[in-house]
C-alpha cells in the first residue's frame, strides 16, 4: 500500500473518531429512529470522510442519505461513488439545495475561512436554514486562528455552538514545506 494511501486510511480513522466522541450519544440514538438520515458534506472536494460516516452509522447504512457539494468537478469525479448522492454546484447559493430539502448533520470540513471570508460567509448563512429541527453543524479546521473566525462568525449568525475541541491526535501531512495538521479542530453548532 502507498503511504498516500496509509494517510487517507489515517484521515478517515481520525475523522470517526471525532464523530464517535463528540457527536452527543442521544443525537446517534434519536437519527437511528428516523426512516432516512440525510448527511450533508459542504465542499466535499473527494469526500474522504465518507468512509467515516458509513462506519459511524454502521447498522443502519440503508437508511443514510449522503450529499456532497463541491465547485469543483475534478474532485467531485473523483469521489463518485453509487452510494453518494453528489453535485458540483456553488455551495453559497441556496437554490443549489432545493431539491435535497433539510438535514440532520452538515459537515464542512477545512472551509480555510481566512482566505475564502465572503464565499464562506454566504455558505455559512444558507446553512443555517438547511439545519432539520434538531440537526448539527460539525466542522473542522487546520488551524486554531480558523476556528476562531470561524466561531465567530456562527455567532454573529445565530448559531448556537455547543462544542469546540482540540484533535490531539490529528493526522499531519506536508504541505509547502508546511505541516499541515487535518481535522486539528472542531466545532459543533445548531440553529
Ligand atoms: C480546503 S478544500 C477542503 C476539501 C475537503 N472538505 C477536505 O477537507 O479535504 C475546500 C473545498 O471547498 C470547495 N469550494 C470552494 N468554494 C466553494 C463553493 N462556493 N461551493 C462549493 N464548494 C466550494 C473547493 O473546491 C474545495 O474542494
Amino acid at each position: 500500500m502507498e503511504t498516500d494511501d496509509n494517510l487517507v486510511l489515517e484521515i478517515q480513522k481520525s475523522f470517526f473518531d471525532l464523530l464517535n466522541k463528540y457527536l452527543p450519544v442521544n443525537f446517534l440514538t434519536n437519527l437511528k429512529q428516523k426512516n432516512e438520515i440525510k448527511i450533508l458534506s459542504v465542499g466535499c472536494g473527494r469526500f474522504r470522510e465518507a468512509k467515516s460516516i458509513f462506519d459511524y452509522f454502521k447498522g443502519c447504512e440503508d437508511k443514510l442519505k449522503l450529499y456532497g457539494i463541491d465547485t469543483s468537478s475534478e474532485l467531485i469525479d473523483l469521489a463518485k461513488k453509487d452510494d453518494l448522492i453528489l453535485k458540483v454546484a456553488d455551495a453559497s447559493l441556496k437554490e443549489n439545495y432545493s431539491e435535497w430539502g433539510l438535514f440532520d448533520l452538515i459537515i464542512v470540513r477545512h472551509p480555510e475561512i481566512t482566505f475564502n471570508t465572503d464565499v464562506f460567509i454566504k455558505i455559512f448563512t444558507v446553512l443555517s436554514g438547511l439545519l432539520e429541527k434538531e440537526g448539527l453543524i460539525f466542522i473542522t479546521t487546520h488551524f486554531e486562528n480558523e476556528k476562531e473566525s470561524v466561531k465567530l462568525l456562527l455567532k454573529l449568525l445565530k448559531y448556537n455552538v455547543s462544542g469546540e475541541y482540540e484533535n490531539k491526535n490529528s493526522p499531519s501531512l506536508s504541505k509547502d514545506e508546511k505541516v499541515l495538521f487535518v481535522d486539528k479542530f472542531l466545532l459543533i453548532a445548531s440553529i
